[in-house]
Formats: C-alpha cells, sequence, structure tokens
C-alpha cells in the first residue's frame, strides 16, 4: 500500500460507502416526499467505468471496505456486474450493500456468487399497511423475501436497519427486535436524522437511543457487549439468544471520532460526511479529455486528499447553527 487516507485529527479512511444511483423504488417518508422530482441528471451519474477507476484508487489508498447504496442500489441494471469487478480488484475490499429490500429475492443469490460480502436491509415495520403508508408502496411481502434470500445465499449475519419514528411506528420496538430473534435478523435501531428532502426532522420528534433502549428493556435483558473500533452500532447481547440488537445513536450520542467513511455520490462528488456543507468534484477529472490516465489518477488522488484533510471534527446536528445538507440522504448515500 502506498498511501493512506489521513485526516488532521488522525482518523485513518478505511471505508466508501458508494450511492450507485438516487432514484428508489420507495418513498420512506424520512427520506423522499412521495412526489419527489429533483433528480440527479442522468449524464451527470458515473458510468460503472468512471466508478471502477474511482474505486480502484481507493483501494490503493487504504480502503479495506465498499458500501454500495442509493438511493436503491439494486435499480441500477449492472448491479451484479459491479460487485463482480469490485471483487476482481487486487487487494480486494469488503463489499457491502444497503438496500430497501425488494429486489433482493431475485439478485441475493447472484450477488453473493458475484463476491457481494454481506447486505443490510431497511425495514421499519411488521405491518403491510403500515409499511404502505411509510413508504406509499404496497411492497411489504417482497421486503420479507427478499430478506430471506439473502439468508438462503448465505449473506450473513443479515442485518436489517430500523428507524422508529414517534407516534408512527414507535410501538413497534419490541415486536420488531422479537421477529428478529426469531427469524435470526441482526436487527439495528437509528436514530432518525436530519436528512430527508423536506427539511421536516425536529429533534424533539426523534426517538432516542436511550428511549429505545429502555423500551426494550421492558421485555428483553440487555447486555452492551464491546464494540469494535468505528462501529456506530451500540450491540447489545440479548439474554437467552444468540443474536445482538444494535441502536445506533448518531444523534444523541454521535461516534464521529472514531468515524473512517467517505462518501462518493452517484454523481462523482466525493463527501467527507453525510453531513458535510462541501464536496470534491471528480466527475470533471474524470471526464477530462485533455489529461491522460497517470495524471488522471495523480489528480483524483489528490482530490481524495484534500477532501480528508479537510474533514470537520464532527457532525455538528446538536450546534444550534447547523444546516442540514442541500442534497437528501437518496442522493448523498446511507
Ligand atoms: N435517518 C436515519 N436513517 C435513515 N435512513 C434513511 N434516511 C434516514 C434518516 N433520515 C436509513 C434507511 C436505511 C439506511 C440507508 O439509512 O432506513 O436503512
Ligand atoms: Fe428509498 Fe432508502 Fe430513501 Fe426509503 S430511505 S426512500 S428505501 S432511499
Amino acid at each position: 500500500m502506498t498511501a493512506t487516507l489521513v485526516d488532521t485529527y488522525g482518523r485513518v479512511h478505511r471505508d466508501l460507502r458508494v450511492s450507485l444511483t438516487d432514484r428508489c423504488s420507495l418513498r420512506c417518508t424520512y427520506c423522499m416526499p412521495p412526489d419527489f422530482a429533483d433528480w440527479i441528471p442522468g449524464d451527470h451519474l458515473l458510468s460503472t467505468d468512471e466508478l471502477m477507476t474511482v474505486l480502484e484508487l481507493a483501494v490503493a489508498h487504504g480502503i479495506t471496505g465498499i458500501r454500495l447504496t442509493g438511493g436503491e442500489p439494486l435499480l441500477r441494471p449492472d448491479i451484479v456486474e459491479i460487485v463482480r469487478r469490485i471483487a476482481q480488484l487486487p487487494q480486494p475490499p469488503t463489499i457491502a450493500l444497503t438496500t430497501n429490500g425488494l429486489k433482493l429475492a431475485q439478485l441475493a443469490q447472484p450477488l453473493a456468487d458475484a463476491g457481494l460480502t454481506r447486505v443490510n436491509v431497511s425495514l421499519d415495520t411488521l405491518n403491510p399497511e403500515r409499511f404502505k403508508k411509510l413508504t406509499y408502496r404496497d411492497r411489504h411481502h417482497d421486503v420479507l423475501a427478499g430478506i430471506e434470500a439473502a439468508k438462503a445465499a448465505k449473506l450473513l449475519p443479515v442485518k436489517v436497519n430500523a428507524v422508529l419514528m414517534r407516534g408512527i411506528n414507535d410501538d413497534e420496538a419490541i415486536p420488531l427486535l422479537r421477529y428478529a430473534l426469531e427469524h435470526d435478523w441482526n436487527l439495528r435501531f437509528i436514530e432518525q436524522m436530519p436528512l430527508d428532502a423536506s427539511g421536516s426532522w425536529q429533534k424533539s420528534d426523534m426517538v432516542t437511543a436511550q428511549e429505545i433502549f429502555d423500551m426494550l428493556s421492558a421485555e428483553f435483558v440487555l447486555t452492551a457487549v464491546p464494540t469494535r473500533g468505528s462501529a456506530p452500532a451500540e450491540e447489545f447481547a440479548v439474554e437467552g439468544y444468540q443474536a445482538t440488537v444494535g441502536i445506533i445513536a448518531s444523534v444523541s450520542k454521535p461516534f464521529c471520532a472514531a468515524c473512517d467513511r467517505l462518501r462518493l455520490t452517484a454523481d462523482g462528488q466525493l463527501r467527507n460526511c453525510l453531513f458535510a456543507q462541501d464536496e470534491t468534484d471528480l466527475r470533471n477529472t474524470l471526464r477530462n479529455p485533455d489529461i491522460g490516465d497517470v495524471e488522471r489518477m495523480q489528480r483524483i488522488a489528490d482530490l481524495f486528499q484534500s477532501s480528508v484533510r479537510a474533514k470537520l471534527p464532527g457532525h455538528g446536528i446538536n450546534d444550534p447553527l447547523f444546516i442540514q445538507p442541500a442534497r437528501p440522504m437518496s442522493a448523498i448515500g446511507g
């Protein structure tokens, strides 16, 4: 390895989250309004060859884990090919995928065969009617089928992410965990973050990690297990079960000090934080016809280093002057 991506606070960056598209087959209320129309123009999306140029460079600079996200990454028509090409890089990284699960029933096995390491599936409710209200699509059944397909394809452990919202699905903390334990899902609750396209997030509405812990403790005996390095979830052993449950306190107990993540948007912008105000454009350099490949790689490497150097110590959500990023989660990549 020739170089690593170290910021001014000494954090070494190992994890790259790659958004493959900002399109999605659901409209989760905390992410996208049902009539969302502000899509990234098609000619701004990186081609798979352009994407692979960036990923090859990232891996050569110490990135050891790549997570494919969106929007919904399984909407990318060549998703299996992308996974295969990443798995064939020199020093191949682990390849994870965050998905809404709708197409997993069909794609879990081909993705596993192509070299995918594991999946995270988003699911906020066990109730099909409520799912329809929360996502504007009647597809609850497809998500459950997708999770089962991921298990059958040995993409283990299958992690399931749930966001609890006050008065909407916060009565499901216990049922979700019970179902997860019975079905060998590794459930993780994520505090809702200010990343929705409509900007309606209110801290006072957020169901906090402490509340989630307290709700679960009414039924289960939870014991904190030591977490590894930069993992954001606080993991708890559940008495009487093998599986653990995670609670991700992104807002109330930020884990920025151990952050090792960078993000690449589908239109080729490098972001050093989910909540960054600035992005570093890679697309123009990738497409610059006036430079050769060696110079292109050098310039992209410099852009990676400058993005990492500019990384702030934390996300600042709890600062009164916090400004929500201009783009929603679906465009930034989860
Ligand atoms: N806050 C917390 N989690 C979110 N996700 C999407 N938007 C938000 C938000 N505003 C979750 C999705 C998915 C993962 C990518 O992030 O449910 O599991
Ligand atoms: Fe789609 Fe994920 Fe946003 Fe839901 S949270 S609308 S699944 S991108």
